[in-house]
């Protein structure tokens, strides 16, 4: 289950309904959903869409998304931290950035006017950034993280950095 945390306002919510409500109030999208399969480490991209493709094709069919892909970072990823840097700065993206998290988990950070928050996602939480939101991705300090992601049309997807510095403020170096 996801948690969402305010680090200025010293908050932290476990509820799966609160954490929704306050996301939607900002534009975000948050839902469940069953993540029971069990897939080695290093299953192929293709093993991973197929274990969920009953729920994947109709929600992709719904949203007019195209394609999907998988992200998979775990122990035996070779350039973990090159990987984990990427994400790691604020950015936006012309597209809305769809994440099913399959296993592991990883911690979306938003800036949305004056407000920062985190929302660590593990197996079973949907999440969508709305395109030109700013935020960033931190892989945690597991670094260990499946997650299938779904886009219209990838080219949106680029990271467009904001150079803000802000996230510096508030990943932790681990
Ligand atoms: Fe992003």
């Amino acid at each position: 289950m996801a948690v969402l945390k305010i680090p200025d306002a010293n908050v932290t919510i476990y509820n799966f309904k609160e954490i929704q409500s306050f996301l939607e109030a900002r534009g975000v999208w948050h839902d469940r959903w069953e993540a029971n399969e069990v897939l080695a480490p290093d299953a192929t991209q293709d093993e991973v869409l197929d274990a969920y493709r009953s729920d994947l094709k109709p929600f992709m069919e719904r949203g007019g998304y195209k394609t999907a892909d998988v992200i998979n970072v775990h122990a035996g990823t070779p350039n973990v931290d090159a990987i984990r840097q990427k994400f790691l700065a604020e950015h936006t993206h012309t597209e809305d950035e769809i994440r099913f998290f399959v296993e592991g988990e990883g911690i979306f950070w938003f800036h949305i006017g004056e407000e920062v928050f985190a929302v660590t996602c593990r197996a079973g939480d949907l999440l969508s950034v709305p395109a030109n939101t700013s935020h960033w991705f931190d892989l945690g300090p597991k670094a260990h993280v499946k997650a299938i992601r779904v886009f219209i049309d990838p080219s949106g997807w680029v990271a467009n950095y904001t150079g803000s510095g802000i996230d510096k403020r508030y990943n932790p170096g681990y």
